[in-house]
């Protein structure tokens, strides 16, 4: 039988990625986190393609996208993103790359490039792809469909938390500020911008713990 394709798409913080992955390893599915993807390109761009006022040249980014090789690799049991060769999983989580992001996801240009890459992974089958127009524009046609929101204390804690972990001295105002300003960027933009698509399943898991939110997503999937 063949397997699903599952589109998960929300907003920052709402815990898509995580929430995917763990679904993924039930499911058997592979699972691709498209916002690591952006993030990767960004990366670049902050490393590569600087002006003279350490802002980023965005026409120098267009002519380089061709030299960009971004895959996700099985490491130590982990699937981390590497940019050209090299892992890149801890360089895009800075403080950096989120504060320029929404910036890069906004270009027509990168959002072409990128959406090639995330549609050639997800025509095998067996995928879940979790991001911002994953169910809209990139896998319309997707078996499952899911949007995932929660309140913005909630995200701005969680983020927090997770930059902690992460060992990335943060502070929390800053935090929730990237946030509202990133789902701003996010929503308001033209191409591809972040809405939940008609078909898709809307989950507020404000209150709900991840696990909570993986049993309601894994109650609506059947036949796996
Ligand atoms: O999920 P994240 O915070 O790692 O995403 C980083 C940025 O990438 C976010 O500001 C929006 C953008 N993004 C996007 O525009 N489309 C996607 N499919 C995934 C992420």
């Amino acid at each position: 039988m063949r397997k699903p394709v599952i589109a998960i798409d929300g907003y920052s913080s709402t815990g898509k990625s995580s929430i995917s992955k763990i679904i993924a390893e039930k499911l058997g599915l592979f699972h691709m986190d498209t916002g690591a993807l952006y993030r990767g390109v960004t990366y670049f761009a902050l490393t590569n393609c600087l002006n003279e006022n350490s802002e980023i040249n965005l026409a120098d980014l267009f002519q380089k996208l061709d030299h960009i090789n971004l895959e996700f690799r099985n490491f130590n049991s982990e699937l981390v993103l590497f940019l050209n060769g090299n892992n890149v999983s801890m360089e895009i989580r800075s403080n950096a790359v989120a504060a320029n992001v929404s910036l890069i996801a906004c270009q027509k240009e990168v959002r072409d490039f990128l959406l090639n890459i995330q549609r050639e992974i997800a025509q095998q089958g067996g995928v879940i792809l979790d991001g911002r127009d994953i169910g809209t524009v990139v896998l319309p046609n997707a078996d499952y469909k899911f949007f995932l929101t929660a309140s913005i204390d909630e995200r701005t804690r969680r983020r927090f938390l997770e930059l902690q972990s992460l060992g990335i001295e943060s502070d929390e105002q800053e935090v929730r500020e990237n946030l509202v300003h990133r789902d701003k960027i996010d929503s308001e933009r033209t191409v591809a911008p972040l809405r939940q698509a008609e078909d898709a399943i809307l989950i507020d898991n404000t209150n709900l713990s991840k696990m909570e939110t993986i049993a309601l997503i894994l109650s609506h999937i059947q036949d796996i």
